[in-house]
């Protein structure tokens, strides 16, 4: 079964304690997306593998040490692209996929309306970028595609996750690892964490 990390990080608290606020406007909305997002990029590349080099500073010869493995962020739009540059600042050449997915209203299964990935996926870690990990469908859905088009390594970033959204991931892919800054215990009616936020993509773009 993939890895679930929860942060339990005072900073990752105080910043979920702001964005959960429903008086944090649009801006501030934003910007705490990215800091807790780079947060968690800091925790999720811990095992990423490295090689080791020799640099030249001004003193002596240090041995140091590299990262050698491709990045991919994969958002999946909308409200997953308030988590790119979260992702970019601590790694800026790493390469950015889309994600689109509505859901059918008949069948309720979601279906791909935009897909574009870097042509280095298969060999790259793949950060798949979801704010809220609610029932999991949605990332499910996102996955099998990364899967199809020869993604082999991807961990799921979020900011919010919910026991359904943990479960469909995990049951579904067991080489998936969940990174959350927070985890909620309940989803409503409509789908919705609780406590939750509210809409992330409504008030990370300012539309209600
Ligand atoms: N998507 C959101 O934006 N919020 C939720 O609570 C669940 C899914």
């Amino acid at each position: 079964m993939g890895k679930l990390f929860i942060s339990e990080h005072p900073l990752i608290q105080h910043k979920i304690a702001m964005l959960r606020d429903k008086n944090t406007n649009t801006k501030e909305f934003k910007e705490l997306i990215s800091e807790i997002t780079m947060l968690l990029t800091y925790e999720a590349t811990r095992d990423l593998p490295t090689s080791e080099s020799e640099v030249e500073t001004p003193v002596a010869t240090a041995k140091c040490v590299n990262i050698t493995k491709d990045i991919v962020a994969v958002p999946i739009l909308r409200a997953g692209l308030g988590m790119v540059d979260g992702v970019h600042n601590l790694l800026p050449a790493s390469k950015v996929g889309h994600i689109g997915l509505y859901r059918d209203p008949d069948t309720l299964t979601p279906v791909e309306y935009y897909c574009k990935v870097p042509e280095n996926v298969s060999d790259a870690r793949v950060f798949l970028l979801d704010p809220m990990l609610a029932t999991g469908k949605t990332a499910e859905a996102a996955i099998e595609f990364l899967k199809e088009r020869g993604a082999k390594d991807i961990t799921m970033l979020c900011i919010l996750a919910a026991p359904d959204g943990v479960k469909t991931v995990q049951k579904a892919f067991e080489d998936v690892d969940i990174y959350a800054a927070a985890y909620d215990t309940a989803l409503n009616d409509k789908g919705y964490i609780v406590p939750g936020l509210g809409d992330a993509g409504d008030r990370m773009f300012g539309t209600k």
